[in-house]
């Protein structure tokens, strides 16, 4: 398959009615903080016995459409001694790969940060395509004030995230873009919105200026919402503030946005996608890409108990379909229970 058609297969199969990605690609020291949470220490068996339960889910592969995993999940098998790429696929789902090395104070920019992961890049890209990634994420991080995100920091992780998503698309990997503007803080929505704004504006700038296929990209944003230490606001506020900035920046041609849950509860990220998708006919597909959003649950049945798995993927299942629900407007509070 030339690299192009293999793009385009790709999406299709990540952009499916009905279906979201499962992002459970924590880093060493975040699922150490998620499984603190539950009372389980980190340990390599830890980590493979957990994600071989979720990914070995029942029935996922009708709501999920693909996973994005961390370098080690990548390279493991599971309980059954299937390799994990080998098991998502016979699921129906496709794997993908978090590449970034992390964020790192922006030196000469107070309180920003910047994304490392570029060097040697192309080289990962063609092992993880060997290993059965056929899809990648880059996420950089946008903190939120009066005065942050700099200019800097704004262009910077811009030129960052589309020299990534460059080097994807000439492998034929399938790059999600993710400038997560942080949910931390007390501003109001309409800062919030000025802020995404400006950051996905000068993405989609930077992504022209890199030549990236935008037909051949995910968009995965944060939704915009007032800072945790403000007055939540309704679904059908965020919604109608989140669509009208992507209207606004995000062009037509880019077939997914699929958000992040940035610290929302489980129920709020599914009201909130669901108020977005109950606007009507968007130029995109808007879906969910939902760590925390989709996996507390599962963890909190888990608690480390290989005993607990029916539990687990119960809980796992549950989220990932009343998200898919949501990806048509059709998800209602009592449908929880
Ligand atoms: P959350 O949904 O927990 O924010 O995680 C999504 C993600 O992949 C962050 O990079």
């Amino acid at each position: 398959m030339s690299i192009q058609n293999e793009l385009l297969a790709t999406i299709q199969d990540l952009v499916q009615p009905g279906k979201g990605i499962l992002a459970a690609d924590e880093s060493h020291p975040t699922i150490a903080k998620r499984f603190k949470a539950v009372g389980v220490e980190s340990t390599e068996d830890k980590r493979r016995e957990y994600r071989s339960l979720i990914f070995s889910t029942p029935g996922l592969g009708e709501f999920v459409s693909g996973v994005i995993l961390f370098e080690e999940t990548l390279g493991q098998n599971s309980l059954d001694n299937v390799s994990i790429p080998k098991l998502l696929e016979s699921q129906g789902i496709v794997p993908g790969i978090k590449v970034d090395k992390g964020k790192k104070p922006l030196v000469h920019a107070p309180g920003d940060e910047i994304t490392y992961g570029l060097d040697g890049l192309d080289d990962r890209l063609e092992i993880y395509k060997s290993q059965g990634a056929r899809f990648a994420k880059w996420r950089a991080v946008y903190n939120i004030s009066n005065t942050l995100p700099s200019r800097q920091a704004v262009e910077a992780n811009a030129e960052v995230l589309a020299r990534y998503a460059a080097l994807c698309q000439a492998a034929g990997i399938v790059p999600i873009v993710e400038p997560e503007v942080l949910i931390d803080g007390d501003h109001s929505i309409e800062r919030a919105a000025e802020v995404n704004e400006a950051v996905i504006a000068e993405v989609f700038s930077a992504l022209r200026r890199h030549r990236v296929q935008l037909e051949a990209i995910i968009l995965k944003p944060s939704m915009v919402t007032p800072g945790k230490e403000c007055v939540k606001a309704s679904p059908e506020q965020v919604a109608e503030a989140t669509l009208r900035v992507f209207r606004r920046v995000v062009p037509a041609a880019v077939p997914g946005i699929n958000f992040l849950s940035g610290g929302q509860t489980p129920e709020e990220a599914t009201l909130n996608l669901s108020a977005m998708n109950s606007l009507g006919q968007q130029p995109w597909y808007l879906s969910f890409s939902y760590g925390r959003a989709l996996q507390e649950p599962a963890q909190k049945a888990w608690a480390g108990e290989l005993d607990n798995g029916s539990a687990v993927q119960t809980a796992l299942l549950k989220r990932a379909r009343l998200n898919g629900a949501a990806t048509s407007g059709a998800y209602k509070e009592d449908m929880e229970g």
